[in-house]
């Protein structure tokens, strides 16, 4: 028997309505910040990864499904997707229309080990801003995200962390700085930060061993490390986050794991979801279209895993089925009753028809489909061209016209 991809799935019923509602949230939250929807490939050269996400990167050196295609470039499902919407920008001929605020929603693909939360194919809902060079745009991005988080009714179980990279020579000489504190401690750090001293010492940071922070207490901080400029600019973000009254933590040691990242970045976290307790993150890259071969545009955004949202909210209703139409056999009230669903259908409801066997039968399948109401044609209805209409719940029954059917079930006409 075939079968799944091992960390992915199907998403069916309330998955699948719950995908779409989670979609649908940010896409209507963002039209309020000016934004539009854009649409990337899922397969980008395997470049656009490789040099903005950083080579070091867990996502690129470890989860990239990357492979050959027949004429052997190098293509990659796209593990995340500001890399290629900054790619978009730089190639599809819209770069005279910066600045520009974009919506995205779709697939995301890392070969991770699956867990609960943690697929191989997940999905993003996201906004990046480009072309903002102000910490208002910063602002503004993390704004948009709490408002999401709101309307999913979520920011009791959720709290926001923010921290400032600085620019890249503040970052440098910080680098340098940490560097040379470890290096003293190499020995008392977890293996694989051990590892990360030399090719991502930042990343060190963020290590949830215990180890690695007993030695960080004492390690030089960043925000001492900040040029004026950042420092400026995350002072305003704070002040603006406080007057619009939004929750935030200031965490020192987040980092984030890809290397696009300066100034501005921030995490929205929960503690229902176990290990994978990240839900959204973001922050701003103001050097990602340079290394891209792109001209400088500066950016900031953020993306929430749907999945892990998913697991937090409530289930959906079904959207209840409106008419049952059951036909009988013959030739006249089949012909008879393509039209009256033709029409009922054209006039907006929802109509399901029970197929196979007498009419009882289909009466029966009607009442498994809980359709609010039960629509039959049989001998007598097609010679006197009127349909009878059943109300399930009450059980009332009554003969109307196609018209008067309308109105009905439209709730225009109350006899
Ligand atoms: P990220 O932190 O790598 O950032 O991913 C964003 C979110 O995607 C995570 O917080 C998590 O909810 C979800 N996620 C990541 N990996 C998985 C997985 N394997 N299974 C389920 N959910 C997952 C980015 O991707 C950046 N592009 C965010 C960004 C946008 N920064 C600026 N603009």
């Amino acid at each position: 028997m075939l079968k799944t991809v091992v960390g992915m799935k199907d998403y069916v019923f309330n998955e699948a309505k719950t995908l779409r509602f989670l979609e649908d949230t940010l896409l209507s939250l963002s039209k309020k910040y000016n934004c539009q929807e854009i649409k990337t490939p899922i397969v980008e050269s395997v470049e656009v990864f490789t040099k903005s996400l950083g080579e070091t990167s867990d996502v690129v050196s470890k989860e990239m499904f990357t492979f050959p295609d027949k004429s052997g470039d190098l293509l990659t499902l796209r593990p995340e997707g500001t890399a290629g919407i900054m790619r978009a920008v730089l190639t599809a001929g819209i770069k005279q229309n910066l600045p520009l605020k974009f919506f995205y929603s779709g697939p995301m693909f890392r070969y991770e080990t699956p867990q609960k939360g943690r697929y191989r194919q997940f999905t993003q809902v996201g906004v990046e801003f480009l072309g903002y060079d102000n910490y208002l745009a910063d602002l503004e991005c993390i704004a948009l995200a709490w408002d999401y988080i709101k309307a999913l009714n979520l920011e009791k179980d959720c709290s926001l962390e923010v921290n400032s990279l600085g620019d890249k020579e503040s970052r440098e000489k910080y680098k340098q700085a940490l560097v040379k504190y470890l290096q003293d401690y190499k020995t008392l750090l977890s293996k694989e930060s051990q590892e990360r001293l030399e090719k991502n010492p930042l990343r060190i940071l963020d290590s949830k061993s215990e180890e690695d922070q007993k030695v960080l207490q004492k390690a030089p901080r960043l925000e001492d490390f900040l040029s004026e400029n950042s420092k400026t600019w995350f002072m305003a973000l704070k002040q603006g986050l406080t007057t619009w009254g939004i929750p935030f933590k200031e965490n020192s040691l987040l980092v984030r794991g890809l290397d696009y990242y300066s100034e501005t970045v921030f995490e929205i976290t929960t503690d229902k979801l176990g290990a994978q307790s990240a839900i959204l993150a973001g922050g701003r890259y103001n050097d990602l279209s340079k290394v891209l071969g792109g001209e400088s545009i500066s950016g900031v955004g953020f993306a929430a895993g749907a999945e892990r949202l998913m697991m937090m909210i409530p289930a959906l209703d079904k959207e209840a089925l409106k008419v049952a139409l059951v036909l009988l056999d013959s030739p006249k009230a089949q012909e008879y009753g393509l039209n009256v669903l033709r029409s009922l259908r054209d006039a907006g409801f929802s109509v399901e028809v029970p197929q196979n066997g007498s009419l009882v039968k289909k009466m029966k399948k009607a009442d498994k489909l809980k359709a609010q109401y039960c629509v039959v044609i049989g001998e007598d209805e097609v010679n006197n061209q009127v349909v009878t209409l059943k109300e399930m719940s009450s059980g009332i029954q009554k003969q109307l016209n196609l018209k008067s059917l309308k109105e009905e079930l439209s709730g225009k006409k109350n006899s």
